[in-house]
């Protein structure tokens, strides 16, 4: 059901103590709100994240997860170990574990099929770079996003996927896309996912915008009828801000 969140993505940043101390603040602070919040420490902090927020609203998720079940690849996460320590939304394919990590969409898709069979709910992130933009081929670099990593799988599936558009040029660089940059292209995924599938997979899946979303632009960016709320980095550390862009929704 296509449902407001706001996701704060933290990265490789906020150790044991200062995790704690900002879910702490995160907690006393929190406004009332429909959407849902979520909050994306780093592995090692997962546990004690979840602990943290037994009794509140904020649902902890995963940076990233692995697609084997288990085995010999060191460094890895599994879905069952994330299961295990109570963790059931994972981000997949950020536009860093693209750049970084060599994640293709082929591992991507098997990514995503492992968390759906695990009933881990996918946010799935994708973009564009700069050069796709300006070379006018935005739109088709996401379609073929989409369709590598997604359009195999069958129409259930969708229920447990929440899209996070997040153009590559806007991701810290204090760039936003503007909110009719940001409401044009959700608008064409939802057209190419009903192309995919049907209409109503397409307005049921939530689509959220990423990419330096802060307290000043965040009201503007989360008007636009087919944003459906917004994954935030660098301003999601900073618990004051990351409220005011909770509020902005
Ligand atoms: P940013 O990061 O808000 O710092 O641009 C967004 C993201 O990477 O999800």
């Amino acid at each position: 059901m296509r449902s407001k969140i706001v996701a704060g993505n933290w990265k490789m940043n906020k150790n044991l103590a200062e995790t704690e101390a900002l879910l702490a603040e995160l907690s006393a602070k929190l406004p009332d709100t429909s959407a849902e919040v979520m909050v994306a420490p780093t592995y090692i902090n997962l546990t004690s994240a979840v602990r943290h927020l037994e009794s509140s609203a904020i649902e902890v998720i995963a940076q990233n997860m692995h697609f084997a079940e288990s085995g010999a690849y060191t460094g890895e996460i599994s879905a069952d170990m994330l299961l295990n320590v109570g963790i059931n939304t994972a981000i997949i394919g950020h536009s860093e574990r693209r750049a970084y990590f060599g994640e293709t969409d082929e591992i991507l898709a098997k990514k995503v099929t492992t968390a759906l069979s695990k009933g881990i709910r996918v946010m799935f992130c994708f973009g564009e770079e700069l050069a796709d933009r300006k070379s006018d081929n935005h739109f088709k670099v996401v379609e073929s996003q989409l369709k590598n990593a997604l359009f195999a799988l069958d129409a259930s599936s969708w229920s447990k996927i929440v899209l996070a558009y997040e153009p590559v040029w806007a991701i810290g660089t204090g760039e936003t896309a503007s909110p009719e940059q940001a409401q044009e292209m959700h608008a064409f995924i939802r057209k190419t996912i009903t192309e995919a599938y049907d209409a109503s997979i397409a307005n049921d899946v939530s689509i959220l915008y990423g990419g330096s979303v802060k307290p000043a632009n965040a009201e503007e960016i989360f008007s636009k009828p087919d944003v459906d709320g917004g994954l935030i980095g660098g301003a999601s550390l900073v618990a004051d801000d990351f409220v005011a862009i909770i509020k902005a929704i």
